[in-house]
């Protein structure tokens, strides 16, 4: 495809060796409004090397430049050199493209033989995966979606926390007051009220922690019956997690949680012990990181037991040796923003220079509206309840919208999960933001019904239009404003994706793809399409049959799904 702004930088370096192309490059804007041009190069900074006045040179170079076919205009004004593109060249351009990667578009190898590892979701076993971690999960796999888009090698990783002292508390909870049969029917609330159980109990005898403790030393050792007792409910955990994962399509290439590096826990103390870096306290020992600002990281406790961020070292030491990793991406609420900064300079500190590949990709707090959701005991809202009322909620809406949508279950389904993936992933993730049932699962504003509705909407014109791919199109005739800022989008599209994988922002994609949906809508109002004489009739249908595709293709980089009608 045309890179127009590289064509920009063409011409401005070809008149004068004292440009360089670079220079020019990190130079040229974006105009704050097409009529003042698609790029606009200031002549500032050249002020210097010709020793003359921004407004001169920029009059000069401007009436330089020759004929160019991929610009129509180029003009100064002011210190400013505008170039406007050619609109046909644009479209022609722009629509071709589609037209010949179709789902590949946006795609690229700027990846090729780069691994990178996302690791997502990682909720704690026997405890409830709550709307907090939905964070993590919808951001995480988008990520790891966008990164395989744009050719890296990538590995999804889901870090359960499968080990740690809360087994050791489940364990004395389940032989005191637990029962198979119950806790098999219904896992994870059931090992959620031991959990709580034992909390409760600990208040009154305090005795309870040291038995704890004891049983996650007997796990660490090996015993027979903690292990037993630690793989079931490891297992029947996971069971209720996939059935989450399922509903959001979302499968990992590895469940290498913390459990995974007991074994090789040993190893790293020694490692640190022999870098130099252990010190003694209390009998435990940690890793001082005053001269850092940051308080001491315990790395082993007194009674010999390691702890999340022993784990979390290993795992990282682990998956260099095995992934080669570019970049080792950690999808984690900010809260654990400390453990992350002690962790990253402890391996800096072992000397790995590949600690600064290590990614805390952080993000705020969800907070739900008054009444949103009824809780179950313990005060979490679960994240399978949450999708399910969604798509009871979209049920509700279809059957009201379109009572004579054929597949109305499954349209729900997509809708319904959607909706939610869209708003997790509408605002920079950093925010902390306020859940709403309303706005989530809303056809207006910026949501995820509204741009799978413009999807929808655009594949049914392509069928009353009896598009084809194969009509020659006449590309100057779409010449109007919403024709050619809905192209102006569809160039912009790739950039869009690299953007946000350099930010690791999926919300830039749901952002760029609103505003698609939002200039096809007035797009759709303003220009008729299939009453048009036969030539613009087959040109619109074609910027249709673009904008449905990119719509697609943005949504499923975000995890949803986009039904052709609802
Ligand atoms: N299991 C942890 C939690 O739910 C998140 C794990 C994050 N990943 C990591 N490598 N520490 O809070």
């Amino acid at each position: 495809m045309i890179d127009f702004k590289n064509e920009v930088v063409k011409i401005i370096s070809g008149l004068d060796e004292k440009l360089d192309e670079k220079e020019i490059m990190s130079l040229i804007e974006v105009p704050p409004s097409y009529e003042m041009g698609d790029y606009a190069f200031p002549c500032f900074k050249l002020a210097k090397i010709f020793r003359k006045a921004p407004n001169l040179i920029a009059e000069e170079i401007s009436n330089k430049i020759q004929e160019n076919s991929y610009f129509e205009k180029i003009e100064n004004a002011g210190p400013y050199v505008n170039f406007f593109i050619d609109r046909a060249v644009l479209a022609e351009t722009v629509l071709e493209e589609i037209k010949d990667e179709k789902e590949r578009y946006g795609s690229s190898n700027i990846g090729k033989g780069k691994t990178v590892i996302v690791e997502y979701s990682s909720p704690n076993i026997a405890k409830p995966f709550h709307i907090g971690h939905i964070r993590t999960t919808i951001i995480g796999h988008a990520l790891y979606r966008i990164y395989s888009f744009l050719g890296y090698d990538t590995v999804a990783i889901n870090h359960l926390g499968d080990y740690g002292t809360q087994f050791g508390k489940l364990i004395v909870a389940y032989k005191k007051w637990g029962d198979r049969s119950v806790i098999e029917k219904d896992p994870i609330n059931e090992l959620l009220k031991l959990y709580i159980k034992f909390h409760e109990e600990v208040e009154k005898e305090p005795s309870l922690d040291n038995e704890a403790r004891k049983w996650f030393k007997k796990l660490e050792d090996g015993d027979n019956e903690a292990t037993e007792l630690w793989k079931w409910m490891r297992e029947i955990s996971l069971e209720e997690f996939n059935k989450v994962y399922d509903m959001l399509g979302i499968e990992f290439d590895s469940f290498t949680g913390e459990s995974f590096y007991s074994d090789k826990m040993s190893k790293v103390v020694e490692e640190l012990q022999n870098k130099g870096l252990l010190v003694k306290s209390e009998g435990a020992d940690i890793v001082d990181l005053e001269p850092y600002n940051m308080p001491p990281a315990l790395i082993r406790k007194s009674d010999g037991s390691t702890l999340y961020i022993t784990r979390d070292i290993a795992a990282a030491i682990y998956r260099k040796e095995h992934y080669d990793f570019y970049k080792n991406i950690y999808v984690v609420g900010s809260e654990q923003k400390l453990h992350f900064d002690q962790w990253r300079k402890i391996i800096d500190l072992m000397g790995y220079d590949w600690a600064e590949d290590c990614i805390h990709v952080t993000f705020g707090m969800v907070r739900l509206e008054e009444g949103t959701m009824s809780t179950r005991k313990g005060r979490v809202v679960f994240l399978e309840d949450v999708f399910k009322k969604a798509i009871e909620k979209t049920k509700d809406i279809i059957k009201e919208r379109n009572p004579k949508l054929e597949n109305k279950e499954e349209v729900a389904k997509q809708v319904g999960i959607g909706a939610i993936v869209f708003q997790e992933l509408f605002n920079s993730r950093i925010k902390d933001y306020v859940f709403s049932w309303d706005k989530t699962l809303s056809f207006e504003g910026e949501t995820g019904p509204y741009v799978q509705y413009a999807h929808a909407r655009a594949n049914s014109l392509l069928k009353k239009g009896e598009f084809s791919v194969e009509d020659r199109i006449d590309y100057s005739l779409l010449n109007k404003e919403e024709e050619i800022d809905i192209i102006r989008l569809l160039y912009d599209f790739p950039k869009t994706i690299i953007n946000s994988s350099e930010k690791n922002e999926p919300s830039f994609i749901t952002r760029h793809i609103t505003e698609i949906a939002k200039n096809f809508n007035r797009f759709y109002h303003n220009c008729p399409i299939l009453n048009e004489e036969e030539d613009l009739r087959k040109a619109r249908l074609h910027l249709v049959y673009a904008t449905k595709l990119v719509l697609n293709t943005g949504l499923l980089l975000l995890g949803i799904e986009a039904p052709d009608k609802m």
